[in-house]
């Protein structure tokens, strides 16, 4: 995709880069953290993008940026405390982890029942998210295990090829990812430290922090198996279903089966990925309602985001912890 890095930021500019998200396409944004590579995060297609940019070997789930509060409330549902953190210290470095509605595409969650919320303060961050009308999805603009970018120049050629545009706002003022605090009920947990202090969220919670998880067991997809398994057992690599089962499908020539869903009949990996969770979802409630037995995945090809398709569905299909 042709890229064009651009100097200065003015309003042509932001209404040319929020539209093409609203079609669809990827931007990557200065914010006052680490640049961003942003896209619709109410659109499947554009976060399975992201993912493909990125590389990703599984999906983790994305940070979906806002303008404000109200914004957010959209997404997530905001217990008191969460209000009151993002009073407190929205626009900036601190991203929200809360309960989220169903606006949001179920990719940029990978699937969790949570979703993690920021209202950036970098003004061309602000300004896109406005010129766009849509919440965006953005992981740090790197390429997945590389290190984050804090100015344009550091965006690597492959993250530009897959932009339709690179938004150059200078250095980052503060060149760390955003806190991740998760907030439950009234309780808050630092899922990962950043620009806003352990010290800074105790003042305004008016109580201590919750033990932060270890580094090494983020609450994201993979690490917590049960939390992504569909209901109904799953058998991966799978031709053909048995007549009892839901079959989720992938590719032209998947065979004809009642209770089907296609990931993807053109055999494309990007849009099985946009796909992925919400198959399995509706795929598991059809078990439930037509008494099928379990759901067949067919096998998809390790390549482009087809090894973090596998990787969900290898876990999705492990044994289940007994409760
Ligand atoms: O400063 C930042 O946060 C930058 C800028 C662009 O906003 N973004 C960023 O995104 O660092 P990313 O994708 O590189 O890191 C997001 C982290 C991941 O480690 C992910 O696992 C975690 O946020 N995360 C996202 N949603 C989550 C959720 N629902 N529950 C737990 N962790 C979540
Ligand atoms: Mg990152």
């Amino acid at each position: 995709m042709a890229t064009t890095a651009l100097k200065t930021i003015d309003e042509a500019l932001l209404a040319r880069a929020g539209a093409a998200i609203r079609d669809g396409a990827l931007v990557v944004m200065p914010t006052e953290t680490v640049y961003g590579l942003a896209g619709d995060a109410t659109n499947d297609a554009a976060v399975a993008a992201i993912f493909a940019a990125k590389g990703r070997p599984r999906f983790n789930p994305l940070i979906v940026h806002v303008e404000n509060r109200e914004m957010a409330a959209c997404y997530v549902s905001l217990s008191p405390a969460a209000t009151r953190l993002a009073d407190a210290f929205w626009p900036g470095p601190l991203t929200i982890v809360a309960p989220r509605r169903d606006a949001a595409s179920l990719l940029a969650s990978a699937g969790l029942e949570t979703l993690a919320v920021r209202a950036p303060a970098h003004p061309a961050a602000r300004a896109l998210i406005a010129a766009a009308g849509r919440p965006l999805a953005a992981p740090s603009a790197n390429p997945s295990g590389a290190v984050s970018p804090t100015r344009e120049s550091h965006i690597d050629r492959s993250i530009r090829d897959a932009a339709a545009f690179v938004l150059d706002g200078g250095p980052c003022d503060i060149g760390l990812e955003s806190t991740i605090v998760k907030v439950d009920g009234e309780g808050a947990a630092i899922l990962r430290p950043g620009g806003v202090s352990h010290e800074a969220l105790e003042a305004v919670l008016g109580a201590p922090l919750a033990e932060a998880a270890p580094a090494e067991t983020p609450e994201a997809p993979g690490m917590l198996k049960s939390h992504y398994a569909p209901h109904a057992r799953v058998f991966v690599g799978r031709e053909r279903p048995q007549a009892d089962e839901a079959f989720l499908a992938f590719g032209p020539d998947a065979p004809d089966h009642p209770f089907a869903l296609n990931l993807s009949e053109a055999g494309d990996t990007s849009e099985a990925a946009a796909h992925l969770f919400d198959y399995l979802r509706k795929l598991d409630a059809l078990c439930a309602e037509k008494n099928l037995t379990a759901i067949a995945a067919a096998p998809v090809p390790d390549t482009g985001l087809g090894r973090a398709i596998n990787d969900r569905l290898q876990r999705a299909a492990a044994p289940r912890e007994q409760p």
